[in-house]
């Protein structure tokens, strides 16, 4: 069980925030694949104020998700006290997150994301400004540090600490890092050392014995998992089996990732109409099929494509034929035994 706060998880899985992916759809499966903690992708602050249309759909967070972290970023406090005001009183999300941790320059250029992390002191200011204005429990999600040179990742996790938030996630790279080399987990032990609120480890999570692994060498309390899951909710529902039950289940078969794949479009769809769901669906599916024999013929018919049942037919056809092809190896295999 993964306590934060007032809030307790079933377990110490947490699905990380993914902008692009983590929607209501993806959500959702994660969660009926025994996901303890799901967080959603990242929302501006400013956006939030706004209250635009499409905004306030990316705050929509079903009863079946819970429990569930909402994530926000900006560069000002009073935006983001603002923002996270929104969050608390109008959405049905359990926990608001604080975003620390996103790189990109468009986000960085606005003092927000990992920009963060080169001010340990506005830190301790800003959580506590937030923590004072909600009634939510208030974590923060950060990198590491900025740069080799700027690493302050023990001081910068003290100070959401001191400002009373009530968990730290840590992705153990730079901002500098982006997504290249291999996380630090032994930063993530650091911090775990140095707070006495829950810490959540991240980066490079990619197996059920990956997750063991990082418990295990930093002693955190959740294990976070990103890019692990894209197209692969079996990874997490591996995970927490593994993890709770020592037990390591079987990866699923072509068919069965293709029903998933099926289902994640039709919640889209039902979320954003089949235009925009179908667009946004053609890197899921590229996940989905990544590794099963022949993906990439079917993958690069189905980018152009914009209907659902086009897609579905295509993705029938493509299991059926795999099923096929197993059976011809199969009855090869046996015609050679006997
Ligand atoms: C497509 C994508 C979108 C992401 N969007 C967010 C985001 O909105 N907020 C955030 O804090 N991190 C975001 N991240 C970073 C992940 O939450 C995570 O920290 C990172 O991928 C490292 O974990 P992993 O090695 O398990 O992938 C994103 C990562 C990916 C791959």
């Amino acid at each position: 069980m993964l306590k934060i706060g007032n809030v307790a998880a079933p377990n110490n899985v947490v699905l990380a925030p993914m902008a692009g992916v983590c929607n209501p759809a993806f959500r959702l499966i994660a969660k009926e694949f025994g996901t303890g903690l799901v967080c959603a992708e990242m929302v501006s602050d400013k956006a939030i104020m706004h209250g635009n249309k499409r905004t306030m759909e990316m705050l929509y967070v079903d009863e079946r998700e819970k429990p569930l972290s909402l994530q926000i970023f900006g560069g000002d406090i009073e935006t983001l006290v603002e923002a996270a005001k929104v969050v608390d009183t109008q959405t049905n999300a359990d926990i608001i997150d604080i975003n620390m941790g996103c790189p990109v320059p468009k986000v960085t250029k606005c003092d927000a994301g990992a920009r963060w992390l080169l001010a340990p002191d506005k830190i301790e200011q800003m959580v506590s400004s937030v923590v004072a204005a909600v009634s939510k429990p208030v974590t923060v999600k950060m990198r590491i540090g900025w740069d080799d040179e700027h690493i302050y990742a023990v001081q910068n996790a003290k100070a959401v600490e001191n400002g009373g938030g009530s968990a730290v996630s840590v992705h153990g790279r730079t901002r500098v890092q982006m997504y290249s080399g291999t996380a630090n987990w032994d930063m993530i032990k650091e911090v775990k050392n140095a707070v006495g609120i829950p810490v959540i480890g991240n980066g490079d999570v990619f197996t059920p014995e990956d997750a063991r692994r990082m418990l295990d060498v930093t002693g955190c309390d959740g294990v976070m998992i990103g890019r692990g899951a894209l197209g692969n909710p079996w990874m997490l529902y591996r995970t927490v089996r593994y993890l709770t039950e020592g037990v390591l289940s079987p990866e699923p078969l072509a068919e069965e990732k293709i029903r998933i794949a099926v289902l994640h479009m039709d919640r889209l769809i039902a979320l954003k109409g089949e235009l925009v769901a179908v667009k946004e669906m053609r890197k899921h599916l590229a996940w989905y099929l990544k590794g099963l024999t022949g993906a990439a013929r079917v993958k690069d018919v189905i980018m152009e494509m914009e209907s659902r049942d086009e897609i579905v037919h295509i993705l029938n056809e493509f299991v059926e034929k795999l099923a096929a092809g197993e059976a011809d190896e199969q009855t090869a295999e046996e015609a050679a035994v006997h």
